[in-house]
């Protein structure tokens, strides 16, 4: 018999080794890092770190899948397209890979497919673990950004400014690309300055 821990720890494991089949080294190496940083991020602000380091292990499963593939797979799956998810097929990754790590890993955890499918453009309700996987994609050890570690320093300490600031870096992106702003993405800023932070600041 396998104790709770050593079934925990295999499914881990099998976790991993699909995961690996599924991205290169980088992406790989980047999700190790989002789970830890999700752990810790959970742990520190009260959410479950359990449903962290899973949201943080799969959130990129679907991350080395060919555009055209993923537009594909975007309609098998039924999701909503924007044209906006048409012209910049790669943010498709996040609710394609809500529903590959049901399909294709069996979970069936809500809040972790949930917190996976908004992780590219967060969403108008964004619960605690949507905000820790959010945030932790932007600063596991593997990212260096100018202002990182300012970053780090601040989703320690209040995570919706830090959210905040990772929405504000994600649009700054585009713009300079010269790319198309997803409206999700706006609405989710409004949303959250309208309800956090507009007593704070
Ligand atoms: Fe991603
Ligand atoms: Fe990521």
């Amino acid at each position: 018999m396998h104790s709770k821990q050593g079934r925990k720890n295999l499914k881990l494991d099998f976790y991993k080794d699909r995961l690996k089949g599924m991205l290169n080294h980088k992406r790989y190496e980047h999700s190790l890092g989002v789970m830890n940083t999700a752990m810790q991020l959970a742990t520190v602000h009260g959410a479950d770190a359990e449903q962290a380091a899973l949201a943080g292990l799969l959130h990129d499963c679907a991350r080395c899948i060919p555009e055209d593939r993923l537009v594909e797979m975007a309609r098998e799956f039924d999701l909503s397209l924007h044209e906006v998810d048409l012209a910049l097929p790669v943010l498709l990754h996040a609710p394609v890979g809500g529903r590959l790590a049901r399909r294709d890993f069996g979970v069936q955890d809500e809040a972790v497919l949930r917190a996976i499918a908004v992780h590219t453009l967060g969403d108008k309700y964004m619960t605690l673990l949507d905000k820790v996987l959010f945030i932790a994609d932007k600063v596991e050890p593997g990212r260096h950004f100018q202002a990182v570690d300012k970053l780090r320093a601040l989703a320690k300490q209040d995570l919706d400014r830090a959210l905040l600031s990772c929405y504000d870096m994600s649009i700054n992106y585009a713009l300079r690309l010269g790319d198309q702003v997803h409206p999700q993405m706006i609405t989710a800023r409004n949303k959250l300055i309208l309800d956090k932070l507009s007593r704070k600041i």
